[in-house]
């Protein structure tokens, strides 16, 4: 158990709903591991009123809060400051609350790009294109990751391509490209990268349906579905001799920066940690 005081500090994850986040695992195995007075809550928090819940922070004692779902592109007129990654994603997934004020950020690109290099300490911006499925939210966080670690070309396909276009042309980069969704096994030669920012191959949904037969065998297949850990896409990939890296671990890394701006702590992944959310994941099924 984690000690109490008054000047216990308070974070927490905010959502509609917000049962199922894992956050509030995550960041309490930390708060467990390092010995801090604190505490992470999951607040669940309608739409029309998060506006309200968020001038009470200050008040509660509540130094910082994730934001998940449907929360995070909406909250912009309610924060004193955005940084410059979370105006450029279009999207704030942590706010620190400091003399009073609040001020949001984006970690979701770090933890993509985090966990990448973790995870296959081999890629680089260098190593070829980068093919990305989707041109959701999560799509957003993982482009302007990789056009800010220097990648040559993005080659996007989503389903919908006039939502493909619009996020070109909102981030107005040569290196970006737009393919068609019909043709997307055709898009794989030559990349060092391919990322599934969709939901297809959650639980529950379709897998993602692609020819894998042209992605070089130096590629890395990235899913950012961790329900199941291993998608059918990754264990194609596997099956071919291509690097895979699960969705869990970009979870885990888009949490240590907001832990650190909260409670003051450098943390680490460890397998520790992602066993700890793993069986947080069993419980659910
Ligand atoms: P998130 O914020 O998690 O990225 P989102 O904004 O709802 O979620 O985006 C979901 C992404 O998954 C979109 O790229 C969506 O494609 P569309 O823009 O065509 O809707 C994609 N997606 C979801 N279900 C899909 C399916 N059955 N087939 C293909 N793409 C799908």
């Amino acid at each position: 158990m984690t000690s109490h005081s008054d000047n216990q500090k308070i974070a927490g994850v905010v959502g509609w709903p917000v049962s199922h986040s894992l956050s509030p695992r995550l960041h309490g195995y930390w708060l467990r591991k390092y010995n801090i007075d604190g505490n992470y809550l999951a607040f669940e928090v309608k739409p029309e009123e998060l506006g309200g819940f968020l001038e009470t922070l200050p008040a509660k004692n509540i130094i910082g809060l994730n934001l998940t779902v449907p929360h995070k592109e909406m909250v912009f007129p309610f924060l004193d400051e955005v940084d410059e990654v979370a105006r450029r994603i279009g999207a704030v997934n942590v706010i620190t609350v400091r003399n009073g004020k609040l001020s949001g950020s984006n970690t979701d690109g770090f933890g993509f790009l985090a966990n990448l290099k973790n995870n296959a300490p081999a890629w680089s911006a260098q190593n070829g294109p980068a093919v990305v499925i989707g041109a959701g939210g999560a799509a957003r966080a993982i482009i302007v990751s990789l056009l800010d670690d220097g990648i040559s070309e993005i080659r996007l396909i989503n389903r919908t391509r006039e939502r493909a276009n619009r996020l070109a042309e909102n981030y107005d980069d040569p290196r970006i490209t737009v393919c068609d969704w019909q043709g997307r096994s055709g898009m794989l030669s030559g990349a060092g990268l391919l990322v599934n920012t969709t939901s297809l191959g959650m639980t529950g949904q379709p897998p993602l349906d692609i020819n894998l037969s042209n992605l070089p065998e130096t590629a890395v297949v990235y899913d950012i579905v961790y329900s199941p850990l291993e998608t059918a896409l990754l264990k194609q990939a596997r099956s071919q001799g291509n690097i895979c890296v699960d969705g869990l671990g970009m979870l885990l890394y888009q949490a240590a920066p907001a832990f650190r701006a909260w409670f003051g702590q450098e943390v680490s992944v460890d397998q520790g940690l992602r066993q700890h959310v793993l069986s947080g994941l069993d419980h659910e099924k």
